[in-house]
């Protein structure tokens, strides 16, 4: 596998065209790194589940340029997916509508639904655009972390968690730290009403008030098979995670930076606001673990907001 620190035009041609001959290529995104591979490509596909150790009817969310490929991959496209479309993207939005035939159940996993995502981080962009001008048309992106595990959110933290798993042809390119920090926010476009499936920096006020419209709530009960992936623990270093108990001393701690830390705990960030919140938090996560840190006691912020994706990680981490 080959690191590539300096993501050049030629760079960004090269990795396309690798992942064109199915090789896989690890990329940033502004949520988080993605494991990319051809969409359309079954055996390049399969190879992403190996590396990840991902059972296979998790489906997976395709990756594009720009709005223009949408409908390659999903029909009956619903006006408010559009139009969430249209102000969202590029950006951590992910929506899931009725799937094309150009769908493989490879993808998703035998469910007629696709997710798809059009990316904002420039290399993410340029990246999908080489490829997609070599006449690919989407490179399916799981989270690049072994399945279960905490997302990475920098090259090093990639190369940490599969670095051994890749092959020599592939590649991980480094485009800094993601600058969001946890996963986009994925909303169910196959019904009248839009659901979030999974909570993210986009937040279900700013779609409540840009549509003008309640939200249902996602009931996990009825929607199992929809959305297999959303499990209950997921996100999970090796240290236990503890949500607003009582650290002891030796415990690693996450809080808000105005919380003072306990005697004898180990800070692992101090984030000022809730976007630094979910910068750090993977990073703090990785932490411990190379810490040998065995607790990791959290005090979680406020369930409002960007608040409510970072609890639905702690609250899977801590599971
Ligand atoms: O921010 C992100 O979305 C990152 C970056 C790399 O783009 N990707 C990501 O992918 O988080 P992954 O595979 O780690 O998580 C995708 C989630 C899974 O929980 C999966 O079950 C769900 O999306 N998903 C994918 N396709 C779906 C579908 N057709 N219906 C419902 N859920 C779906
Ligand atoms: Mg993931």
């Amino acid at each position: 596998m080959t690191i590539i620190s300096n993501c050049t035009a030629s760079a960004l041609k090269d990795a396309a065209t690798s992942l064109i001959a199915g090789n896989l290529v690890a990329f940033p995104t502004e949520t988080v790194y993605g494991l990319g591979a051809d969409a359309t490509n079954k055996h390049a596909v399969a190879r992403i589940y190996e590396v990840k150790g991902r059972p296979s009817d998790h489906p997976l969310i395709v990756h594009v340029s720009s709005m223009e490929l949408l409908d390659k991959w999903a029909c009956k496209i619903p006006e408010y997916a559009i139009k969430l479309a249209r102000e969202f993207w590029p950006g951590p939005m992910t929506l899931v509508l009725p799937r094309t035939s150009i769908a493989k159940d490879f993808v998703t996993g035998a469910q007629d639904t696709i997710a798809v995502r059009v990316p904002s981080h420039p290399v993410a962009v340029q990246l999908l655009k080489e490829f997609e001008t070599l006449g690919g048309l989407g490179v399916v992106a799981p989270s690049a972390n072994r399945f279960g595990k905490v997302s990475p959110t920098n090259s090093k933290a990639v190369e940490e968690e599969i670095g051994k798993f890749l092959l020599e042809s592939d590649q991980i390119l480094d485009g800094g730290s993601s600058q969001i920090g946890i996963e986009s926010t994925i909303i169910d476009c196959t019904k009248d009403v839009p659901v979030i499936l999974r909570p993210g920096y986009l937040t279900s006020e700013i779609i409540e008030s840009f549509l003008s419209v309640n939200l249902k709530k996602f009931d996990s009960t009825s929607n199992k098979i929809m959305a297999p992936g959303l499990l209950e623990a997921h996100y999970s270093p090796n240290a236990k995670v503890i949500l607003n108990g009582v650290p002891q001393p030796g415990d690693g701690f996450i809080a808000l930076a105005d919380v003072p830390t306990p005697i004898g705990a180990v800070r692992l960030a101090s984030p000022k606001d809730n976007n630094e919140y979910a910068q750090e938090l993977y990073n703090a996560l990785r932490l411990a673990d190379s810490k040998g840190i065995e607790t990791v006691q959290v005090i979680t912020p406020v369930e409002k907001g960007f608040g409510v994706a970072i609890n639905n990680r702690l609250t899977k981490a801590a599971h």
